[in-house]
């Protein structure tokens, strides 16, 4: 019997770029494009499962048959993404989200004002969305555990072996099932079509290598993805 390896899975992806408003017209943003969680979706898709994704602001538009849910800031990704993991099989966190806001929106445009000191921006820390989803999962029904959370991290370090000792402590930190660990400089990654990237495992297994265009190391991820949750009763 054929069967694709995600079928009757839900799978809930964040992509993109939150971004933290100031005034009405001014935001802080990051260079997230959104192209590895949209590959990611796509590849969720062709796997046969039910895919939503989390849409903060993408430089590429979501693709045909799935479900999308706009958001900006990271706190409204965060309403959106405990909702949406009350029924997922899967949660990928691969959306860059804020780790601070502004503290305070201002009503109306901020203006140069020759009378007044130059403004200062106080920022806030955003809630850590992906470490909330681990703690829901974990203080659910057993019966309801299964639920597969990965991570993103990307990581800039001297060496490869910096890079995945930081990672290892990160994956220890938020919890999360799989962290798909990016060694990122300025001019790598972002906005990039290609990526390289290692699979690290809470459950101890090797780390596993996946490089080449998005779309390839999507198919890794999201086989890699169906493995850990075929592996476990269902
Ligand atoms: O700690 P760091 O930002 O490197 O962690 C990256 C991972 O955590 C990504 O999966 C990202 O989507 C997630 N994250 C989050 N909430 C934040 C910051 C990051 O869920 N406030």
């Amino acid at each position: 019997d054929f069967q694709l390896p995600l079928a009757g899975r839900t799978v809930t992806i964040s992509a993109g770029g939150t971004r933290e408003p100031l005034d009405p017209v001014r935001f802080l943003g990051n260079r997230s494009s959104g192209k590895q969680g949209v590959a990611l979706a796509v590849a969720a898709r062709n796997a046969g499962a039910t895919v939503r994704l989390l849409a903060a602001h993408m430089d590429v538009p979501p693709p045909a048959g799935v479900e999308v849910v706009p958001v900006e800031t990271a706190l409204q990704l965060r309403e959106a993404a405990l909702a949406a993991a009350a029924d997922s099989d899967v949660v990928i966190m691969s959306a860059a989200v804020a780790d601070f806001r502004p503290a305070a929106v201002s009503d109306t445009k901020i203006k140069k004002r020759d009378d007044r000191e130059d403004p200062v921006i106080t920022l806030v820390r955003n809630p850590d969305i992906l470490h909330e989803l681990v703690d829901l999962r974990n203080s659910a029904a057993p019966g309801r555990r299964q639920q597969l959370i990965v991570g993103f991290a990307a990581e800039t370090g001297d060496s490869d072996g910096d890079v995945l000792a930081h990672a290892r402590a990160k994956l220890q930190r938020k919890g999360c099932d799989l962290l798909v660990v990016n060694h990122v400089g300025t001019d790598k990654v972002f906005g990039q079509d290609t990526n390289s990237v290692v699979i690290l495992a809470r459950s101890g297994s090797e780390p596993q290598e996946a490089s080449g265009t998005k779309t390839e190391v999507s198919a890794a991820i999201i086989s890699r993805i169906s493995a850990e949750l075929n592996s476990v009763s269902p």
